[in-house]
């Protein structure tokens, strides 16, 4: 943290690991006085984390500071003639070369400002970037790929790369678009291009409720987000129901109706949990729509040429809406000249402004970095763009899409029910939160929500565990088990259930100790194991969202009987700006 004291002069304070600490060493610095400030925890993306490599960083006179997230891909050209002019470097990280290269033009005669608008100019990769320089009442900030948003609140200016953290001041904000600077003066505001060409923006509400945002009572982040999902699932689905014609009715969609109507291919490009959410799309858009999909980690898409038809929709599903590949996955997308569509939470994010159209959540704030009830509601949307598209092209009959909409409707009432199993699934956690190894296995719509279930236990326990299609254990990972390596298994009583309850016999005669996921009222399960959990028995397209619930609540708890804080795991952030 840098604050630009009353008197002029600059007080930085940085530390090492959690908010706390830094907290702990400013309550130290009684001489800490000023109202222009700025701070960023950092994401490890260039050296190790330690308090030399934490931000702000400065230059050589300790007149410039800066805090950056992004990643500068030429710094190491940019250092090695910085260090040939003189310069000398304090840490290992990409950012720091921002606060010399300014420094540089300052020294040359420009001043602050133009200093940094000459330093955007050699900058190659992203940035969301601060500044500010002793003895100037200014700050400045810069976006290029990497989000930033300015807060305009009473009196005062914040800005930051997320609405979550200024929520709480202002819901009046102004997003900037990439290759926009802001130079906060006083008083005044003033947004311009990297070549000082002036850009007026329009200031935009924000719905978000900063009590959404709190813990509403529950120990965690996590806790309160799993709880809330009847009402996730709510919203998600509310005025989105057309009960006469038995279809769903989506807004954001209207302006491509016609477009949509040629599409005979949807691509799905997504990450960790977002990626999931899109296979379980996959089951969902073929089934109900009849139109092929592709699901695709947005990370690899834009790598592999991807093959685009005119008719083909590429669809990006992310909560923050700002992640940085499943971005370029859409710009690649966009400059192949298809339709792109967003599946995105975050109103107003880079990925909701930048597709063709799209669909929001409406799941609220999602703090917890492992996501759970923002993943939920990206199924409950899945399902209503599959329905819609059904219905459209004749693949849906009107009684199929009526018999949908009324396991939709019942859905918030069924996880809440669902949720009162918590304590036994508590239970269940506590036998199992020493165990090293763990397999998560389910086939059809249970699949994706296996591997969704083994990345919230690897996210929050630091558990090693695999998500795998039951049918392939028998093709390698089989002869893993014994004993000692258990397996959770997702066997609920629908389409492919007789294949799963083969899979169950095979690893019971290999002694694997078993949790099975089946729903209510089927007791084959008993004589395998005495760790039955039940979800509520309904359509088999909306399985997947009861069938998630109490994977989310055993690695919730899984984690709390080691210890650790299932909000903030470790080496991971809520929303990676960083390819
Ligand atoms: C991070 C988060 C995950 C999330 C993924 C995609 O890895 O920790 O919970 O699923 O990003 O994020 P998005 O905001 O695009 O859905």
């Amino acid at each position: 943290m840098s604050i630009i004291g009353v008197d002029g002069g600059m007080k930085t304070v940085r530390a090492e690991g959690r908010i706390v600490n830094l907290e702990k060493k400013i309550k130290q610095h009684s001489d800490i006085d000023g109202c222009i400030g700025i701070a960023h925890t950092r994401w490890a993306t260039h050296g190790m984390p330690s308090e030399n490599n934490s931000h702000p960083h400065r230059d050589c006179s300790g007149k410039i500071s800066i805090v950056h997230n992004g990643i500068i891909e030429n710094h190491e050209d940019l250092r090695s003639v910085l260090i040939s002019t003189g310069h000398g470097f304090d840490s290992d990280t990409d950012s720091e070369v921002i606060a010399h290269m300014i420094e540089n033009f300052i020294d040359q005669g420009y001043s602050f400002v133009e200093s940094f608008h000459k330093t955007l100019s050699h900058l190659r990769g992203t940035y969301g970037l601060v500044a500010v320089f002793k003895g100037e009442n200014k700050i400045i900030g810069a976006r290029m790929g990497s989000p930033l948003v300015v807060g305009v609140g009473v009196n005062e200016y914040l800005i930051a790369s997320d609405i979550t953290a200024i929520v709480k001041h202002t819901k009046d904000v102004i997003y900037l678009d990439d290759g926009e600077v802001v130079l906060i003066d006083g008083g005044d505001i003033a947004i311009e291009t990297i070549d000082r060409l002036k850009i007026k923006k329009s200031v935009t509400e924000i719905s978000w409720d900063y009590l959404g945002a709190q813990k509403n009572g529950q120990p965690h982040f996590m806790l309160k987000e799993i709880l809330e999902q009847p009402e996730t699932v709510q919203n998600s689905i509310r005025g989105r129901i057309d009960f006469h014609k038995g279809t769903a009715v989506l807004g954001g969609l209207k302006d491509v109706e016609c477009k949509l109507k040629e599409i005979d291919r949807i691509v799905i490009v997504g990450c960790g949990s977002a990626y999931y959410a899109g296979l379980i799309g996959e089951y969902l858009i073929e089934q109900i729509a009849g139109i092929p999909v592709e699901v695709e980690l947005a990370s690899e898409f834009r790598y592999r040429k991807p093959i685009l038809s005119q008719r083909t929709a590429v669809l990006a599903i992310s909560q923050s809406g700002e992640t940085a590949d499943t971005l370029e996955a859409i710009r690649e997308a966009k400059r192949k000249n298809v339709l792109t569509l967003g599946i995105v939470n975050t109103v107003g994010s880079t990925i909701a402004r930048e597709t063709d159209a799209g669909v929001y959540n409406h799941a609220g704030p999602e703090v917890g970095v492992a996501s759970t009830k923002a993943f939920v509601s990206q199924v409950v949307v899945l399902c209503l763009l599959a329905l819609y598209v059904g219905r459209e092209n004749g693949n849906f009959s009107k009684k199929e899409g009526l018999e949908l909409i009324k396991s939709l409707t019942e859905l918030p009432k069924n996880i809440k029910g669902l949720l009162k199993s918590k304590d036994y699934i508590k239970d269940v956690a506590k036998q199992f939160s020493d165990i090293n190894n763990c397999f998560f296995l389910g086939r059809k719509f249970m699949a994706p929500i296996a591997y969704e279930g083994s990345l919230k236990l690897k996210e929050v326990s630091y558990i090693h565990a695999e998500g795998y299609t039951t049918g392939e254990m028998k093709h390698g990972p089989i002869a893993l088990i014994d004993e000692g390596f258990p397996a959770i298994v997702l066997c609920p009583k629908d389409s492919v259930y007789t294949k799963t309850l083969s899979n169950i016999e095979e690893l019971n005669a290999r002694k694997c100790p078993m949790i099975c996921v089946t729903t209510s009222g089927n007791t084959d399960l008993d004589k395998f194991t005495n760790n039955v959990i039940y979800i509520p028995n309904i359509s088999e397209y909306l399985l997947p969202v009861v069938a998630t619930i109490p994977l989310q609540l055993f690695a919730y708890y899984v984690s709390c009987e080691k210890g650790l804080n299932p909000d903030m795991p470790r080496n991971l952030a809520k929303s990676v700006t960083v390819e």
